[in-house]
């Protein structure tokens, strides 16, 4: 890459269309990439900022299923209500376009066959999981199954979440249909697969050698482990009926596998938007100088930094991402957001309780941005940034140079005659801004970017504290003046520099600077357009003499009962859920007693706990089970701590297969229980003098 890109091809990862968005999806990916993409327009930068939905892929299928319509239902639905929300929440995507457009579809098509015909992939027949009873290949989320990586006991069968591991469906231990609940079979079918091996000392070269020092750390770790756990040829086709047809003869009833068609989805956006504007798309795929970004959340890593870059490399004409400014999540008021359980602030509700304030949201998601570990949304801190920070800050310091402005001058700005030391070095201070914030914007650190924004506007109330226009009115006009036209530039250089981050209080500060109308405005002055870099080039930012528009309210002081009544509606959701878990699982197969003698379940003692480095729920125990003392892996590091379970009585499956787990060799099972929400307990016997050995019966 140059070091001085001549264009930007920004993407925002596709969202599924198989629900709203929300906060979460906001503060990971959306707010970031549009900070970025707003940030490199104002410095008159050429950018594509590209998104859309992902349309295809099992997640919508089940939807479809679970609610009695077709998947193009599902879609059009979320499709819609998604878009809407994006434009809702200023993210000014160039191009918002969808995996089920033609143009999609043909792109993805002409992609995966110049693969084909160049030899690139390796096609063969394999076993793959299948559901009997629904007549289905299981792959991706149709089936769940104990991740081979980290333990995981639902694990999807293309990714585990708990571990972000992406591996192959036959990989699962235990598997099970998500449609039927059913064991699969094994059962041949014939798939296309890309084979990753043969990459991976390119990838080496290119990721370990080439951006261990500019991609994020989360980012670079993950790709890390990744090669070096060795890479595995991946299956890119499936045995669906909802996605791109696979495009060659002899695999009807096959269609792409979708983490195939979506990044590609990136490409046909582009080109979507190059047709609209008479543009020609390929520059901004395929030359040198252009810079290709890809803002993903976490559990994206792996399909944008090596599977995705594969494919491009296996085309060979393509340009590969220059970076991938990954997030970790968002949790909210310390629970994971959870779609299902309805755990999330869902975007299109917000504005409903908070309408026209989408800045306020898009400010406390960016100040609190997951950038280097997962963090956690509360409604309180929503609350005391915007009253402390927004209102107190920004709106108090933009409202007294308006309102004093209007009532010495009746709105026309003065100017200035001696500046002191002080009035120049604040200039002086004004004037790096620009490069102080974007210094932050170009290493991906927008929160930090946003706290100097902040900065900004603390040193202009501070201004305005010191010098107090308000009592050298009495006494000293001519001092007065000079301080309301500093005062004026830093409010000026707010409306702009505030743009990336709070594009909605720019816009209603720029009418209120008058500065709205470009390069000719209605109030007579010289004020043009500013751009980025105006903000330290331009001597005046606000000339003497133009006419500015009345104080109009940019934030106002958000109350306690809004606050409570957003946790009220968590609440709800919590206590919905409990009800909902509370329902008994329905019985499962009946079983013979000889099935049931097979089980040899003991009553044994933990002797010793570890919780296993570098996993979040596994423990190592050593179990006293009357029979020997063996090691059991058990994934309850999240429910207890090692301390609090030594000398605790269990109930011990020993008779199970030995299974490594992460190295280690499992004997046996512990037998747990779960409450509602979701904390394990052990199924113990009473306190009874039972000793260990005593078998259950
Ligand atoms: O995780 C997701 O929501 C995926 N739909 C992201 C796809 S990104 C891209 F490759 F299109
Ligand atoms: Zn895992």
């Amino acid at each position: 890459m140059t070091q001085s890109p001549k264009r930007y091809t920004i993407t925002a990862a596709l969202p599924y269309t198989n629900g709203p968005v929300h906060i979460g999806h906001l503060a990971g990916v959306y707010v970031p990439a549009d900070i970025y993409a707003r940030f490199q327009r104002l410095q008159g930068k050429d950018v594509a900022f590209v998104c859309g939905s992902d349309e295809h892929g099992v997640p919508i299928t089940i939807k479809a299923k679970k609610e009695g319509i077709t998947p193009q239902q599902v879609v059009d639905k979320y499709h819609a209500i998604i878009k809407q929300s994006f434009e809702d929440f200023g993210i000014t995507f160039d191009n918002y376009s969808r995996t089920s457009a033609p143009i999609h579809h043909q792109t993805a098509s002409q992609f995966f066959k110049k693969l084909y015909e160049d030899g690139k992939f390796v096609e063969e027949v394999t076993e793959q999981l299948y559901d009997e009873d629904a007549q289905q290949f299981l792959a991706d989320r149709f089936v769940v199954g104990t991740c081979p990586k980290c333990g995981y006991e639902e694990s999807y069968g293309d990714q585990c979440e708990q571990c972000g591991t992406s591996h192959n469906a036959t990989d699962l231990i235990n598997p099970k249909s998500a449609i039927s609940g059913n064991k699969p079979v094994l059962k041949e079918t014939k798939h296309w697969f890309l084979p990753l091996d043969k990459y991976e000392s390119w990838l080496k070269d290119w990721i370990v050698k080439g951006h261990q020092k500019d991609w994020k750390t989360n980012v670079y770790g993950q790709c890390k482990s990744w090669i070096d756990d060795g890479l595995r040829p991946r299956a890119v086709t499936r045995d669906l009926d909802w996605g791109i047809p696979v495009p060659i003869e002899g695999a009807e009833g096959k269609v792409l596998y979708v983490w195939f068609d979506a990044p590609i989805g990136y490409i046909s956006a582009t080109k979507e938007w190059a047709e609209q504007q008479g543009k020609d798309w390929k520059p901004y795929w395929k030359a040198e100088d252009t810079k290709l970004l890809h803002f993903i959340g976490k559990d994206n890593i792996v399909f944008h930094c090596i599977i995705f870059p594969s494919m491009l490399k296996a085309d060979g004409s393509y340009t590969l991402p220059d970076n991938v400014p990954a997030n970790e999540f968002l949790n909210l008021e310390g629970n994971k957001i959870s779609t299902s359980k309805n755990w999330a602030v869902w975007l299109h509700e917000y504005l409903e309780d908070f309408p026209n304030q989408q800045d306020v949201l898009r400010y406390v998601l960016t100040a609190n941005a997951p950038e280097t570990k997962d963090n956690d949304f509360t409604w309180a801190d929503f609350q005391a940034r915007n009253n402390n920070e927004l209102v107190a800050v920004f709106g108090n310091f933009i409202n007294r140079v308006v309102v004093l402005t209007h009532k010495y001058y009746n709105g026309i700005a003065p100017a200035a005659s001696n500046l002191s030391e002080v009035d120049k070095e604040t200039l002086k201070e004004l004037r790096a801004y620009p490069e102080v914030i974007a210094s932050s914007l170009e290493r991906y650190r927008f929160r930090e970017a946003q706290g100097k924004l902040m900065d900004l506007a603390r040193l202009g109330n501070k201004y305005l504290a010191d010098e107090e226009p308000w009592k050298s009115i009495k006494t000293d006009e001519e001092r007065t003046k000079t301080v309301m036209y500093v005062a004026l530039q830093i409010a000026t250089a707010l409306s702009v520099l505030s743009e990336p981050f709070l594009p909605f209080t720019s816009t209603t500060l720029k009418q209120m600077l008058g500065l709205n109308t470009a390069q000719q405005d209605d109030n007579g002055s010289t004020t043009k357009n500013l751009g980025w870099k105006d903000i330290s080039q331009t001597e005046e930012l606000l000339a003497p003499g133009h006419t500015i528009n009345k104080a109009e309210l940019l934030f106002s002081k958000i109350e306690d009962t809004q606050i409570q009544q957003q946790l009220d509606k968590l609440k709800a959701s919590k206590k919905a859920n409990e009800m909902t878990n509370a329902t008994v699982t329905p019985q499962k197969e009946t079983i013979q007693f000889d099935d049931f003698t097979k089980l040899d379940m003991r009553v044994g003692t933990i002797v010793e706990a570890e919780k296993m480095p570098k996993t979040k729920k596994l423990m190592v125990l050593k179990v006293d089970t009357g029979i020997d003392v063996r090691t059991i892996v058990s994934g309850i590091a999240e429910s207890f701590t090692a301390e609090e379970i030594v000398g605790k009585q269990v109930t011990v499956l020993v008779n199970l297969a030995p299974r490594p787990l992460r190295g280690v060799e499992s004997q046996g099972m512990i037998l747990m229980t779960e409450t509602p929400d979701g904390k394990l307990q052990f199924v113990n016997p009473d306190e009874s003098g039972v000793t260990n050995g005593a078998t259950i019966t």
